[in-house]
């Protein structure tokens, strides 16, 4: 069998993509995630593209030692410079240029002719592997491109150097049968293709991208690009944990394998998803709450038989834990630490002591603590800096009555009281808010209420997103959660959240 490389973009296509930002310690935790799921080469960002991109490849080059690093730059030789710059820490650097290769993008975007694109690729190609040994190519829209004219380029730039050529479907328009004739063209047409990865880079917009992937994957390409949770540019990129999974399940299918470690795809999805601000849908393939439930007595009773009859791969194959035990409030520190390792949670005495005190205050609200709640509990608490925490709430609403809030809150030692009316209690509270910590004009873009689990005592999650503008009038997001078993101080604990990272980094 072949080994497939996963190449991981959610640090670059998927977090350049609306509602998808990351400040530097949340991408850090994901790339820290994403070694330990054991991608094979972890994009970090395109480091030319502002300071603060520079900033996180450069960090998460000097941190990661078990996987390539690579810095996305346009084929010109400042960009080349910057992801040099940012990646030279890293154990295994990888610099990944692209330039497009389409009639249309060569005609409209860069005003260029294929002779010019051809040469400036060479060149590029060449200038970056002065700096480093491991250099991608990748022919922008490429699924839109002459096939002659994208094997010349393949084969000029495995000439001049590339290690990896990558023929992405840029604009998600192709058809796993066109993918799959492009890729087994290119390997036996351009000379030296077969000798490199050759890659396939595919977005979503037809819903086509696993297909497309995996139509590459049985061509004979052996690098896949995707991101967590299909995160990427309008409809997203190829979702890890589908193409993944897709070969693991279907061995005979792809004849191939790949190094990830599948138990550990669940909680990776789960962080991505908490550190962005959105739920999983409930019907996502894999991660989704229901991708391994059985409701319908048939189905049931098929499972409860013979697993295999509606089941193709196990929950726990993905790191999902069929509920066994609940905790309660007579459980005590050892047993929680000891679900906590169960559940796959390495963590630092400080940050179990942490969790212990909210599962306590917890079970006094809940009688039964379910997995689902711990691991709520483990990926809601923010391990970043608090300004402001929440002393105390009052809030009175009613359908014939305005609402309003008092709110209070403390900072440094201090205490800080605020009432404000409101369109509902959530609004008063976060007026309240607004007025204690004086914030700057915001505005919240996003605010998300789901219960953890089933019955009237479960715990609701909050995500809210706020936006606002920094002082080069950028628009900056900012992720709040908050979690508990009364929804009104979910909602406050996830604003504040959100409202300490804005002033935090404004
Ligand atoms: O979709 C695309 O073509 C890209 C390239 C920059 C690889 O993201
Ligand atoms: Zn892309």
């Amino acid at each position: 069998m072949r080994q497939i490389k996963i190449f991981d973009t959610t640090l670059r296509d998927g977090e350049q993509s609306p509602g998808c930002s990351m400040n530097l310690e949340e991408k850090i935790r994901v790339a820290l995630r994403l070694q330990k799921l054991r991608v094979d080469i972890i994009e970090a960002g395109f480091a030319c593209s502002s300071p603060g991109d520079f900033q996180s490849v450069q960090t998460i080059a000097n941190t990661i030692k078990n996987c390539s690093v690579a810095s996305l730059a346009r084929c010109v030789p400042a960009d080349i410079d910057a992801a040099w710059n940012a990646l030279k820490g890293a154990v295994a650097p990888r610099i990944h240029v692209f330039l497009a290769t389409s009639p249309t993008h060569m005609q409209y975007k860069l005003k260029m002719t294929e002779e010019q694109v051809l040469e400036r690729a060479i060149n590029m190609v060449q200038y970056a592997k002065k700096y480093c040994s491991d250099i991608e190519f990748s022919a922008e829209d490429a699924m839109r491109s002459d096939r002659d004219f994208l094997r010349r380029v393949t084969e000029a730039v495995i000439k001049a150097g590339a290690t990896v050529v990558n023929i992405p479907d840029t604009v998600g328009y192709t058809t796993p049968d066109e993918m799959y004739a492009m890729i087994d063209y290119l390997l036996n047409n351009a000379e030296g293709a077969a000798k490199i990865d050759l890659a396939v880079h595919c977005h979503n917009d037809l819903g086509q991208a696993t297909a497309n992937s995996l139509a590459g994957v049985r061509a004979g390409a052996n690098q896949i690009e995707c991101t967590i949770n299909g995160l990427g540019e309008r409809a997203g990129n190829a979702p890890l944990e589908e193409v993944v999974m897709g070969i693991k399940t279907r061995p005979d299918a792809y004849n191939a394998y790949t190094n990830i470690d599948t138990t550990r795809i669940y909680k990776s999805s789960a962080l991505v998803y908490n550190i962005i601000g959105q739920m999983v849908p409930i019907n996502k393939p894999i991660i989704g709450k229901n991708a391994f439930a059985h409701e319908s007595g048939i189905h049931q009773h098929g499972v409860l038989a013979h697993r295999e009859t509606y089941e193709i791969m196990t929950p726990e194959s993905v790191g999902i834990r069929k509920n066994t035990m609940v905790l309660g409030k007579h459980s005590g520190r050892h047993g929680f630490e000891a679900r906590l390792k169960e559940l796959g949670y390495e963590l630092t005495k400080e940050d179990i002591d942490r969790y212990f005190e909210e599962f306590k205050k917890l079970c006094d609200k809940k009688k039964e603590v379910t997995d689902r709640d711990i691991e709520a509990l483990v990926t809601q608490i923010d391990i970043s800096e608090s300004i402001y925490s929440l002393a105390s709430f009052d809030v009175h609403t009613g359908n014939l009555a305005t609402s309003t809030a008092v709110m209070r809150l403390n900072k440094n030692g201090d205490s800080f009281e605020e009432v404000a009316l409101g369109d509902g209690p959530i609004d008063a509270a976060y007026r309240a808010i607004d007025k204690i910590v004086g914030a700057p004009p915001h505005r919240l873009e996003n605010y998300v209420i789901q219960s953890v689990s089933e019955g009237k005592e479960t715990l609701g999650k909050v995500m809210v997103k706020l936006s606002c503008e920094d002082e080069h009038g950028m628009k900056r997001a900012f992720n709040g959660h908050g979690l508990s078993t009364d929804i009104i101080e979910a909602s406050i604990l996830a604003y504040i959240n959100a409202m300490n990272k804005l002033l935090g980094d404004l």
